[in-house]
Order: structure tokens, then C-alpha cells, then sequence
């Protein structure tokens, strides 16, 4: 018996020390930004509120089916980060909490206008441009010239080597096909995609796949979010990046509460704490993020990509923020594309 409450009392210590002293309760955030950012944002709220955030980082569509496949018992309280297209379709779903941050007024109005379209159930945190990273090395090497439009990217000479991302789980490869087919009609953009599908030399999970492989010299080029290809030439990799000459595509990167969360308190805490300029300089200060971040009092990252000079499509985020029209492209990408031999 003394041996049973000793041990009892030594796992009821154990379990006292894994919480930090004072915790004000827990937050589950599903976060889809790069997992430095995702870690300094946990570390620096915690510090902040004493909340212990548990974080989990996956690529947006990969969240988008969690959320979906918890949604008769939620898990999650908070979903940071990640292409605008499918927190708008987790607010088509029902599937997030409306929510007006008092933090609002302090944002770009891209940022107030992903509020406005998810009716209130998401909000901009960041923003960013699609474009092609290419490894200066690899591609002098092959005497490849770095491409410059779409265009170039269906060229024979870059057979096996591009790299894009799974639309499926990434949110990214989603935006891309957005892009495609804002630039080109439908029709002809999935015959793009399947002109390109021989230049391809992998489909990646996450969004970043492809411009970290661009960094090791993996593969030449990649279609990618070009801030994700400064953050890779400012940690030393021969990385450039071009935007296409036809125009492209950009993300809202996002922000939702999600219906149900067991723990709302927190995750408004959290939501408000990540607008501040404060936490949006984070992305860059401590994890070398280098997106535009949404309050207006957050600088611009040295070097970032300003998407003011960036040759943008009149991205329809509504049209694409559709649950239907996912499903329906997602379902076209795999049947006409995904599924072609390699
Ligand atoms: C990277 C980018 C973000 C983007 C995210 C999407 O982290 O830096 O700007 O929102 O990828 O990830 P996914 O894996 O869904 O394409």
C-alpha cells in the first residue's frame, strides 16, 4: 500500500512539473506556416500569457481534412496560418467561429477583406506571392537559363526539372492551379498542366518542398511562394527567384478559430496576440519568415518581395474559397494530372 502512494505521488509530481508554473490553461493551434514561425509563435505566447500552446504544424489542405474529420469533436481551437483558399472553405464548411478581433482596425484592408468574405470566420495574418525559385548553381551547370513566364516552364529543356507541390495537401500547389487557370481559363489550364507534368520530377506534400529542394540542389526550379525562396537565399543557398511575365497568383495567408474549440477564451487570446505587430514581426525577427505581414504597423521585412511591384491576377478568393469548387478542381487535378504516368 505505502509502495502504491509513493509511486502515485511521484507521477502526480511528475505531471505538477510538466506544466509551467502558473499556466493559465492550454490552446491547440494547428499551424501552417514553416515550423520555425510556428515554434516561435508557441514560445513567445506562452511567455506572453502563461497559456501553453500545443502546437501542431502541417501544410493547409492536410489541416483543412483534420478539421473536417474532428469536426463532431473538435480538437483543435485555433488554425494559424496557411493559404487563404481553405480556411475560406472551412467557413463555406461551418466549420470556424466568427469572431471580430478588436485588433481589426489595425489591418490592411486585404487582410479586413478575408474577414469580410469568410463572414467574419477568418482573417489575413500575412501575404504573399506565387513565382519560380531556381538554384543558380545546378542551373548554370546545366547551362538552363532561369525561367521567366509560365511559359518557359513547359519548355523540353527543363525535363525532370521542376518541382511544384500536391495541391492536395498543400495549399500552395492550390494556388498555383487558382493562378493557372485565372491566367488562362480553365480548359487550357489544365492542358498547361499537363504539358508541364513531364518537367515535373515530384508532386511534394508541403508547399516549401520544392524550394527546399531547389536549396540542396535536388532539382533546378520550383514554383513556389517567392518569399519562401529569399528566406532559403538568406540562409546561404544559391537560391533566385522570378515572377511569371504573364502575371500570377498570391495567398491571404490566414488565421480561424475553429467551431467547437474547447478552450475559446485562449483562442481568442491567441487570434488578437497574433495581429499585433509585435507577434507579426516574429515571422521575420526570429524565424527569418520574410511574407507582408497584415497589421500595418509591421514592417516589411528587409528584402522581401514587395508585392506592390509584383505583376498580380485580380485573384478571385471567393470563387475559389468554394468547398464545391475545391473539390470539383482537386478532383479534375487527380483524374487528368496526378494520375498520369511518370
Ligand atoms: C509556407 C509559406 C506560407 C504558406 C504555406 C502554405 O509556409 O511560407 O506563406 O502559407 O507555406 O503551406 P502548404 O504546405 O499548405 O502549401
Amino acid at each position: 500500500m505505502s509502495k502504491f502512494v509513493r509511486v502515485a505521488g511521484t507521477a502526480a509530481a511528475l505531471l505538477f512539473a510538466a506544466s509551467p508554473a502558473g499556466a493559465q490553461g492550454v490552446v491547440n493551434v494547428y499551424c501552417s506556416v514553416q515550423v520555425e514561425w510556428c515554434q516561435a509563435a508557441a514560445t513567445e505566447f506562452e511567455k506572453a500569457t502563461r497559456i501553453k500552446v500545443n502546437m501542431t504544424q502541417k501544410g493547409s489542405g492536410e489541416v483543412l481534412a483534420q478539421i473536417r474529420a474532428e469536426a463532431q469533436n473538435p480538437r483543435g481551437d485555433v488554425w494559424f496560418g496557411g493559404t487563404g483558399d481553405p480556411h475560406l472553405i472551412l467557413a463555406d464548411d461551418g466549420l470556424s467561429e466568427p469572431y471580430d478581433s478588436p485588433l481589426l482596425a489595425q489591418l490592411h484592408p486585404w487582410a479586413i477583406r478575408q474577414h469580410e468574405i469568410a463572414k467574419k470566420r477568418s482573417v489575413g495574418v500575412y501575404s504573399g506571392a506565387v513565382g519560380f525559385g531556381f538554384n543558380r548553381e545546378l542551373l548554370a551547370r546545366k547551362s538552363l537559363a532561369a525561367p521567366t513566364c509560365w511559359a518557359d516552364l513547359v519548355k523540353p529543356e527543363y525535363k525532370g526539372e521542376v518541382q511544384m507541390a500536391n495541391p492536395n495537401s498543400s495549399g500552395t500547389a492550390y494556388v498555383v492551379i487558382a493562378t493557372l487557370i485565372q491566367i488562362m481559363g480553365e480548359e487550357q489550364a489544365f492542358g498547361y498542366l499537363k504539358q508541364l507534368h513531364p518537367n515535373i520530377n515530384a508532386y511534394a506534400r508541403a508547399g516549401t518542398g520544392p524550394i527546399k529542394a531547389v536549396a540542396r540542389g535536388e532539382t533546378g526550379v520550383s514554383i513556389s511562394f517567392v518569399h519562401d525562396a529569399t528566406t532559403e537565399a538568406n540562409a546561404g543557398f544559391p537560391v533566385g527567384y522570378s515572377t511569371p511575365c504573364e502575371g500570377t497568383g498570391f495567398e491571404i495567408g490566414s488565421m480561424s478559430i475553429i467551431k467547437g474549440s474547447r478552450n475559446m477564451a485562449n483562442a481568442r487570446r491567441f487570434y488578437d496576440w497574433a495581429l499585433t505587430p509585435e507577434a507579426q514581426k516574429l515571422g521575420f525577427d526570429v524565424a527569418k519568415q520574410m511574407q507582408m505581414p497584415s497589421n500595418k504597423a509591421a514592417p516589411l521585412p528587409q528584402g522581401a518581395p514587395d508585392l506592390t511591384k509584383i505583376k498580380l491576377v485580380d485573384y478571385d478568393f471567393v470563387k475559389f474559397g468554394q468547398a464545391a469548387e475545391r473539390k470539383r478542381l482537386l478532383e479534375r487535378w487527380d483524374r487528368e494530372i496526378g494520375s498520369l504516368a511518370r
